[in-house]
């Protein structure tokens, strides 16, 4: 059967956990310079219908260093802008090509190019969910910090995309999860319930500072995601008091550490001191998107 990537619950905790230390294998790899083309003769299409940086350039990249070959194929400039139903579009690169990879808005999009694919197609991002984000995310935690179970992580901000992958990572990783959100701006609850009964440990508060305390590790998101730049001045109203600030971080551990899926916005959902100082490791997490689905793509595509 055709494995896809769709949530992080698609994979069971130990294939999650052989993703990640193969992650690690694979950044030390190429960071000494050794090849590894466990990919060789393969070819990623990765379907885009909203803007991107680090998702195309790491699976780009990652797909040239396995030896493999990317093709970018914008919505706008394929059939699929065009209205072709995403059936057939499916049906058709999925004869052509080894991987597909979505960035779109309705997670049922995936879903419905999931079903009549032949090959693999991971979601690289959708309105509900960010599951490669988290791999990246979980991998960076654990190079500074050691195993993250049983630690505690908060998010702060809307209850968007990466909540619901922090949510269903609290069932694959077995971190707890203090949540803080805006009321009205809260998590899928369905989503939320389900991670719930699988055994995830998560509490929901409208507190930043509540959420905050005792945690070992603190991210946030843009206020408003892509498709709710309308709702910007809005939500800058309703969010206004949900900033990562130096003061929400001092409730945390004095080790805890700052994560941003980024783009940020720097004076909204966090300050300046906050994602440039100290204890902030984005970079660090925006370069193991690069790792993290090099070793997603092997688990998927390779023989
Ligand atoms: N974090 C993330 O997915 O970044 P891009 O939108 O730049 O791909
Ligand atoms: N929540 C953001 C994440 C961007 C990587 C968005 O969907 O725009």
């Amino acid at each position: 059967m055709t494995r896809h990537f769709l949530t992080l619950l698609d994979l069971s905790t130990d294939e999650a956990r052989h993703i990640l230390k193969r992650a690690g294998e694979l950044k030390a790899m190429q960071q000494q310079g050794t090849p590894h083309r466990v990919l060789a003769g393969k070819t990623l299409g990765m379907i885009f219908e909203k803007a991107s940086t680090r998702t195309r350039v790491s699976f780009e990249a990652g797909m040239f260093q396995l030896g493999g070959h990317a093709l970018f194929l914008h919505s706008d400039a394929t059939q699929l802008g065009r209205g072709e139903p995403i059936e057939d579009a499916a049906r058709v690169l999925s004869r052509m090509v080894d991987g597909i990879m979505i960035r779109t808005f309705d997670h049922a999009i995936v879903q419905t190019f999931a079903e009549h694919s032949r090959v693999p197609v991971i979601n690289a991002l959708t309105d509900l969910t960010h599951p490669c984000q988290l791999l990246a995310d979980i991998m960076t935690y654990e190079e500074f910090r050691g195993s993250i179970e049983g630690r505690t992580a908060a998010w702060i901000g809307d209850g968007n995309n990466m909540t619901h992958s922090w949510i269903n990572g609290a069932v694959t990783f077995g971190y707890r999860l203090q949540i803080a959100c805006p009321e009205g701006y809260e998590p899928n609850p369905q989503l939320l319930d389900s991670a719930r009964k699988l055994g995830a440990e998560i509490e929901l508060s409208n507190d930043p500072l509540v959420a905050a305390r005792g945690a070992d590790l603190i991210s946030t998101d843009v206020w408003a995601s892509m498709g709710q730049e309308h709702e910007q001045k809005q939500r800058e109203k309703a969010f206004a008091t949900f900033q990562v600030s130096p003061e929400v971080m001092a409730q945390a551990h004095s080790d805890a550490l700052f994560l941003h899926c980024l783009p940020a916005h720097r004076g909204e959902e966090v300050a300046a001191e906050v994602i440039d100082g100290p204890q902030s490791v984005v970079w660090d997490e925006a370069e193991n998107r690069l790792h993290a689905q090099k070793a997603l793509l092997e688990f998927l595509l390779a023989d």
